[in-house]
């Protein structure tokens, strides 16, 4: 037997930077490839967890560049740590709901997941990675904060000297003491996807002339969703388009929003629109989901798909409760309380459900930013939505628009729109959110033609379950009819600030459901700005990017 590979002690020093963020920590590709910079984020995880010697790490990426070299580092670092195990999909792909199904599958102490998600990928692009538990979740803040008290203190890391790890082919290599095992990334997940959706009638719709359009953006969903759309499931082949991940994706960003997939929004506007046009993001989590002539928000979404669940297979008998983050619109409240069943408010990010989950409190999660999940992952899941929607399709026997419009009717509207100021100074955005909330307690009470103010605070969370409490998560500005403006910025940008404007509406009236949605928000949208002060604070006069 060969000796084991020596195991290196690296002296280093700390980068002041690696607090992780909303998603983990994400940075300009060049910053993680300096030197030691991903190694030490790496060591402050590992310096972080306790008991892990031994046991089994999931590994893998989106698969945009520089994820090759760094997983081979996490694998060499993992295995100097003494992990007795690292499961890695093949080529070092995973997708984030991918590699958190496959953490609960394995029954894994945790695993690391290399991902900027909707960020553009390339040398001038963005990298990212981010460490997830046993439950399949995103570390919670506990960890997350000590991941980063690490980081500032470090001075050395480990790392077996070894040969790069073949990662393409499939089955077992060592590492000294830890195996390693290749895996194909994409087969757990279509087992679990079986188990939660009824295949067979799917694919009976898609046999009776139902057509979609799957835009993979050339990410990492083409290989899932081409196995599963149109092998599995028997959709015409090409309904899968941009399906091979490409490092750089294209170029474009992989964000499934109506700008950077307003070719879909067109399509699904057009008279060639297929039934249904779907879309998810670089690392998989996100979704956006487009009938014959219709957008559905997220927000939307998540309560039509709450409202729905029970006609899905693995949802069947009921959902116990649903949970969106606070800026998400208030659609899948009004379908909690009919269904007599929990509704959850919590900070944006999807680390705040895992607890809920856990505890069996909620089975549906969402947020605004294109989100949706249910308990059969810890992570966002784009297929899933899209899945979930395709089967509704499928028992209802209906269009994504009569799904919809039924809905309104059924719960009133809520008219709802993001508005984004991206790369604007962070001193000026830090400063218009400290007005905010210096303002907070004169806010209440006033009143703008027929707007007014009835409540305003800092949204704060006390976690049900571990009881520990986020502060600072989101100013909100709540109208007496219902309507409400939130502001945050946001914790996944790579330069510069980024203020997000949440502007809601709710209209009960059925004949009031057909507006366009900035006209709809008409009154609201000029409050915004001005209470705020956003051009005086930020010197832009419009947001950057309108969803
Ligand atoms: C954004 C979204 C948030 C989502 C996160 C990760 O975070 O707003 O809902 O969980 O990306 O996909 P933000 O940039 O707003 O902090
Ligand atoms: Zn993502």
């Amino acid at each position: 037997m060969n000796a084991p590979p020596p195991i290196q002690t690296v002296a280093t020093t700390p980068f002041a930077d690696q607090r992780p963020g909303t998603s983990g920590l994400r940075k300009k590709t060049t910053v993680f490839q300096q030197p030691h910079y991903l190694a030490n984020f790496v060591q402050s995880i590992f310096a972080s967890l306790e008991g892990y010697a031994g046991k089994t790490l999931v590994l893998g990426g989106d698969g945009r560049y520089f994820n090759r070299e760094a997983i081979q580092i996490v694998l060499k670092m993992a295995a100097a740590n003494g992990f007795g195990e690292i499961v890695v999909g093949r080529g070092g792909i995973l997708s984030t709901p991918a590699a958190s199904a496959v953490i609960r599958a394995e029954k894994a102490f945790g695993g690391i997941v290399l991902s900027a998600s909707h960020n553009p990928g390339g040398p001038d692009g963005d990298f990212g990675i981010k460490y997830n538990i046993s439950n399949g979740g995103p570390a919670p803040e506990k960890i997350t904060e000590a991941i980063f008290d690490h980081s500032r203190t470090i001075e050395s890391y480990k790392i077996v000297e070894a040969p790069d790890v073949d990662l393409d082919t499939l089955g077992e290599t060592r590492l000294g003491a830890t195996k390693v095992r290749v895996i194909d990334p994409v087969a757990i997940y279509l087992d679990l996807m079986e188990s939660l959706f009824d295949f067979d009638a799917i694919a009976a719709m898609f046999r009776a002339g139902f057509t979609l359009k799957f835009d993979a953006m050339s990410a990492v969903t083409g290989p899932y969703a081409k196995a599963i759309f149109e092998e599995r499931l028997g959709a015409a082949p090409g309904s899968v388009i941009n399906a091979e991940p490409l490092e750089d994706f294209g170029g474009h960003h992989p964000d499934p929003n109506l700008v950077h997939a307003k070719h879909l929004l067109d399509l699904a506007l057009s008279p060639h629109s297929p039934d249904l046009c779907a879309a998810s993001d670089g690392d998989g989590d996100r979704n956006l989901v487009i009938g014959r002539g219709i957008f559905v928000t997220p927000s939307d979404s998540l309560a039509i798909i709450a409202a729905n669940a029970h006609l899905v297979k693995g949802y069947s008998g009921g959902i116990a409760g649903v949970a969106r983050s606070m800026p998400t619109s208030r659609a899948a409240d009004r379908v909690a309380q009919k269904l007599g069943i929990g509704i959850y408010e919590t900070p944006t990010g999807w680390k705040f459900f895992g607890n809920l989950l856990d505890a069996g409190r909620v089975t549906i999660c969402g947020e605004e930013s294109a989100g949706a999940g249910s308990n059969h992952v810890r992570e966002k899941d784009g297929l899933w939505a899209v899945l979930m929607w395709l089967n509704i399709l499928a028992v209802r026997k209906q269009s994504v628009a009569e799904i919809v419009r039924g809905h309104w009717a059924e719960y009133g509207r809520n008219y709802y729109s993001r508005h984004d100021y991206e790369e604007v100074a962070s001193e000026g955005a830090n400063a218009l959110i400290a007005d905010l909330r210096k303002k907070l307690p004169s806010l209440p009470g006033q009143t703008f033609g027929a707007l007014k103010i009835e409540a305003a605070d800092d949204f704060a969370y006390h976690d049900p379950i571990d009881q520990s409490i986020s502060k600072q998560q989101g100013v909100r500005i709540l109208f007496a009819d219902g309507s409400r403006i939130v502001y945050r910025l946001s914790g996944t940008g790579t330069s510069g600030a980024t203020l997000r404007v949440y502007i809601e509406l709710f209209e009960p009236d059925p004949a009031k459901h057909d507006l366009e949605t900035q006209g709809a928000l008409g009154a609201l949208i000029p409050l915004a700005e001005s209470l705020a002060d956003i051009r005086g604070h930020t010197g832009r006069t419009e947001p950057s990017v309108i969803t």
